[in-house]
């Protein structure tokens, strides 16, 4: 049996929505994780200080009794944020990031920004006073091939910000391809980049062969082995530019097996177990802490958390659930499609 103990993990990229689904998935993050920065794209989304406030109190409402756990809220970056709202939500602490969607380009995406031109207010007021800008980094233009969207969108929009505003702090949230990995490397103490836990293990083979696979359908959608390679390497050098963000996204399982199916993988429950599994085939269990637990925080200027976490290694095969049952409905939880001897000791 092998037992390794890291610093309580943060997720610095979630999806805990609202109402019966947020009570449902809250805990499966809250039992292992003790902060994460929330995604804001509710419908209506998350786009005002007032909103994040309520938001957080529901959050922290339908937290079950004795579980501890702190929502880092984001404001919905819109053509209409008020850059004064915004500076005043961050000088209370009760926002810590500002979330860009490219209008279109996801779930709920559709009050998102047409032109970085109209937010070069707040984008300024923002790298004035340090907040980081979240970036869901996929270009919308229909001609672009849904493949090459990450990249497109570093080269179009990502580094002519980043040279227009060098003191803009940025995520690249859910970096997906080898040339994301390598942009992320690069870009000094302002950038970081957050990776998912199944990005890590399933490439487009995964979602395509063998017949439509729609819970392993997520945007960005995983792209060729390659780029799964290269996220392995990122997530396990150790490099401070790297760090978790599951973005684990519920939907229940309606809305996934449909004709139209939505984008996101449910990675909440088995996300630390799968992590463990990872790194240790990748000879990297020795900086799992540093991805999961010490680089997210050192971005976000937050300290570490003092708490521990510990994992351990069991001879047979630990079994997850394969659904968690909310009052919305049945979610089905992210299958690695491998047997995971890596279980979270309580
Ligand atoms: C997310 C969601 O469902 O809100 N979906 C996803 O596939 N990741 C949105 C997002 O982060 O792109
Ligand atoms: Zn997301």
């Amino acid at each position: 049996m092998t037992r390794i103990t890291l610093r309580r993990p943060d997720d610095w990229h979630l999806h805990l929505r609202d109402g019966a689904m947020l009570k449902g998935v809250l805990p499966e993050t809250a039992r292992h994780f003790a902060r994460a920065i929330i995604m804001p794209n509710l419908v209506p989304p998350v786009v005002t200080g007032d909103q994040a406030a309520a938001y957080r109190d529901r959050i922290l409402a339908a937290l079950p009794e004795g579980m501890a756990f702190e929502p880092l809220m984001t404001l919905y970056l819109t053509e209409g944020t008020d850059p004064a709202d915004v500076a005043a939500a961050a000088a209370s602490g009760l926002v810590k990031a500002v979330k860009l969607y490219p209008a279109g380009a996801t779930t709920n995406s559709h009050s998102g920004v047409r032109d970085l031109k109209n937010v070069m207010n707040v984008l300024e007021k923002m790298a004035e006073i340090g907040l980081p800008l979240c970036t869901h980094g996929e270009v919308t233009d229909p001609q672009v091939d849904i493949f090459d969207r990450e990249a497109v969108f570093i080269d179009t929009v990502l580094d002519p910000l980043r040279r227009r505003l060098p003191e803009l702090r940025v995520v690249m949230e859910h970096i997906t391809t080898e040339e994301g990995a390598a942009y992320a490397a690069e870009g000094g103490a302002n950038l970081g980049a957050t990776i998912t836990t199944h990005h890590l293990i399933i490439n487009r083979n995964h979602i395509l062969v063998g017949g439509i696979k729609p819970h392993y359908y997520c945007l960005p959608v995983a792209k060729r082995e390659k780029h799964r390679l290269a996220l392995r390497r990122a997530a396990t050098s150790g490099n401070p530019a790297y760090f978790l963000g599951t973005d684990s996204a519920p939907h229940v399982d309606a809305l996934k097996e449909h004709a139209c199916g939505c984008a996101g993988c449910f990675t909440a429950t088995n996300t630390m177990p799968l992590l463990a599994h990872v790194f240790e085939e990748d000879g990297a269990l020795d900086r799992l802490e540093a991805f999961a637990s010490l680089n997210g925080p050192a971005f976000y200027r937050l300290p570490a958390n003092s708490a521990t976490l510990q994992l351990v290694k069991h001879e047979a095969p630990q079994t997850f659930p394969e659904k968690i049952f909310t009052e919305a409905g049945p979610v089905t939880v992210f299958n690695p499609g491998f047997p995971v001897h890596w279980h979270v000791e309580t």
